[in-house]
């Protein structure tokens, strides 16, 4: 009875069969790399992308009684610098009048209370108030300076909010959010 050696089992040349198996296992191998790459490049966060994360605003020529949108993250962002009258209309409304006593600032405790100081930049800044300009009742973008407290009003609903974005009537449930910012120099506001 004889017996089949193939050249590789007997330690010399790979047979053609065993030249076979090395190339497809190549091509395997080729194969996982090129699909591994789109999809890691995919998860990798673009330049503009890294860019919207945060935004630097200049607020030098924003006067008081003035205000200025920005863009962020595709939110309109509200930034206004408001004047003594806004400042002490909002702070003389009892925290007991609003209909959300939470102050909704990203820069504050989340159960902070929705104090006038406490809805803008802090002591010695209440002028600035920074805001996502986005209604809390279903997102509709409320207009600035209008409304029966001199704040903001959405036309989608009616939903009323004072001159420190604080909900006061209509539908929408909550006060005008607080996105996280600080101020890089008193001329400029890096939001995010
Ligand atoms: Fe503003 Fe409805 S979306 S009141």
């Amino acid at each position: 009875m004889s017996e089949h050696i193939t050249s590789s089992e007997a330690g010399g040349e790979p047979t053609r069969r065993d030249f076979l198996y090395l190339a497809t296992g190549m091509a395997g191998a080729v194969g996982a790399v090129s699909v591994a790459w789109p999809f890691i490049d995919q998860m990798r966060p673009d330049a503009s992308t890294l860019a919207l994360a945060s935004i630097e605003v200049d607020i030098s020529s924003l006067e008081p009684g003035m205000s200025l949108t920005a863009k962020w993250r595709g939110k309109p962002i509200f930034i206004r610098n408001r004047t003594d009258k806004e400042i002490n209309d909002a702070k003389d409304t009892p925290i007991s009048d609003l209909k959300d006593p939470i102050a909704r600032n990203a820069n504050l405790p989340a159960d902070a209370q929705a104090t006038d100081v406490a809805r803008t930049a802090g002591q010695g800044k209440e002028n600035w108030i920074v805001m996502i300009g986005s209604c809390t009742h279903l997102g509709c973008v409320p207009l600035g300076t209008s409304g029966e407290y001199g704040g903001w009003f959405c036309p989608c609903h009616g939903s009323v909010y004072d001159t420190a974005g604080r909900i006061r009537k209509g539908p929408a449930p909550m006060n005008l959010f607080i996105p996280q910012y600080a101020f890089t120099s008193d001329k400029v506001i890096k939001i995010g």
